[in-house]
């Protein structure tokens, strides 16, 4: 091996090095980026969450598809399959305003000792609203 074959490699190796370790830094930046999407959340303005529910209803049957998916694996267990009711009151040919069923999923409810969690910090305000879309569409005429 000469001394020019070793120079290249080495140069090739530091290449290497920055290479993976900018990759590295990519895919785990070192900030806490947790506690930044806690404090988007808790920036929910009427504004942001009137935009995201136009976006959500602009686009309904796509959202209603994304909600049941949402559903089927959230609160299926007390809601039933289709909202067909099980520890909680059924959720199909009822007459929900969409707001209503907003802020209910946003601050939970509870019934007795039952008890609905607040949804508010696992899902976004544009989430909450595909649930709403869901949730409306079980009670259409089919
Ligand atoms: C641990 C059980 C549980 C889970 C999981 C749960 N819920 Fe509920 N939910 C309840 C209870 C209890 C009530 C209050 C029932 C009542 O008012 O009769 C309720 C009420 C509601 C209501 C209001 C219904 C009404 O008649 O006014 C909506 C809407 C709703 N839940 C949506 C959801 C959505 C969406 C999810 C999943 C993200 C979910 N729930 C998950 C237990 C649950």
């Amino acid at each position: 091996m000469n001394n020019k074959n070793i120079f290249t490699r080495v140069r090739f190796g530091l290449l290497a090095l920055a290479l993976t370790s900018s990759v590295a830094y990519a895919v785990a930046p070192p900030v806490d980026d947790q506690g930044k999407a806690e404090k988007k959340k808790d920036k929910e303005t009427p504004e942001h969450i009137a935009a995201m529910k136009a976006k959500v209803f602009s686009k309904e049957s796509v959202s209603v598809a994304i909600g049941e998916k949402r559903f089927n694996q959230t609160c299926v267990y007390c809601h039933g399959y289709e909202g067909s009711g099980g520890k909680a009151r059924k959720l199909q040919g009822r007459d929900f305003d969409a707001d209503y069923l907003f802020k209910t999923i946003t601050k939970g409810k509870k019934r007795g000792s039952l008890v609905m969690p607040p949804w508010k910090r696992t899902f976004t305000p544009e989430q909450r609203w595909e649930l709403v879309t869901y949730i409306l569409s079980l009670s259409e005429e089919k």
